[in-house]
């Protein structure tokens, strides 16, 4: 087996699995993120885990690329603020007046702002506003990242998108964390959120994948993942839960097929909420 894997290199894979089917994802930008060290991970986490893990991940790309723009119109939403954002490219695929805000670590985030800053000036994708914040979810954050992001924001009507992070997030950031996006938004604002349900650990993809990471993820990393399951949506105080789908429902909606069983997918659950009680600050 090749090299290590730190956790915020996981948006590579990411952005690598989106570039596998470019209809499918609707992102033709995900591809600029592609690297050699990236497709060997790439080869052997499909090897290892699942096959179909990149149109897992070019549906979940697409369900939510379809819901923001949908919420542009019936919502009014006029920011993407997206937490654990890696190296999504969702700012390139909508409309150029919304606003973005991408949170990551410090890593991320400066490397994704001198990528993009280089392929715009190389006119390979279309210029954008783009503000980048560099956190750690595991640490005290809050203080120095609500004025940031209050700053831009101001009253304006918000996406808040996280994917792809809560699985490496324990149950005490997690909370805190949607209790921030409650501070942050208003009535009629929107969250779109993945997780994988206690279920999902029975399946053999599940295993592998466990199983994958313990062998590649660098040695200083303990992998304590987290589940989430329904009642967790379904209970968050001043929200409420619009929309739900899997990899099942959104490969009947996007017309995709697959030849394996249920329990070869790595099945995330994709989540959408709606902010229905008043505005806290
Ligand atoms: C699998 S990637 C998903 C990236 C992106 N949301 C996407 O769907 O393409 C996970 C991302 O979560 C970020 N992340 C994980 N733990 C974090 C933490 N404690 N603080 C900030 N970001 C974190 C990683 O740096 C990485 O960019």
């Amino acid at each position: 087996m090749g090299e290590t894997i730190k956790i915020h290199e996981t948006a590579f894979l990411t952005a690598t699995f989106r570039s596998i089917d470019e209809n499918l994802s609707g992102d033709p930008f995900a591809k600029l993120w592609q690297n050699e060290k990236t497709d060997l991970w790439l080869k052997e986490y499909i090897n290892n885990v699942s096959t179909e893990e990149p149109y897992c991940h070019c549906l979940r790309n697409r369900y939510f690329l379809d819901q923001i723009k949908k919420s542009i119109k019936q919502n009014n939403i006029e920011i993407l603020i997206n937490f654990g954002s890696g190296f999504s490219m969702y700012p390139f695929l909508l409309d150029e007046n919304l606003i973005h805000i991408e949170i990551d670590k410090p890593e991320i985030v400066e490397h994704k702002k001198q990528k993009i800053e280089d392929w715009q000036n190389k006119s390979l994708i279309p210029k954008r506003d783009i503000h980048f914040l560099g956190v750690d979810f595991n640490e005290e954050y809050e203080s120095e990242l609500v004025p940031k992001i209050m700053s831009v924001k101001k009253d304006k009507r918000s996406f808040i998108l996280i994917e792809g992070v809560l699985f490496f997030l324990g149950k005490k950031e997690t909370i805190s964390l949607f209790s921030l996006f409650d501070s942050l938004q208003n009535k009629g604002d929107l969250i779109g959120s993945v997780s994988f349900q206690n279920n999902v650990s029975e399946t053999i993809s599940f295993k592998k994948m466990l199983a994958f990471l313990a062998k590649k993820l660098t040695k200083d990393q303990e992998l304590d993942y987290q589940l989430i399951d329904d009642e967790f949506y379904q209970n968050i105080e001043n929200y409420k839960l619009t929309d739900k789908q899997d990899f099942f429902s959104l490969s009947k909606k996007y017309r995709h097929a697959t030849s394996l069983s249920k329990g070869e997918i790595l099945n995330e659950t994709m989540y959408l909420l709606e902010k229905i009680g008043s505005k806290k600050i």
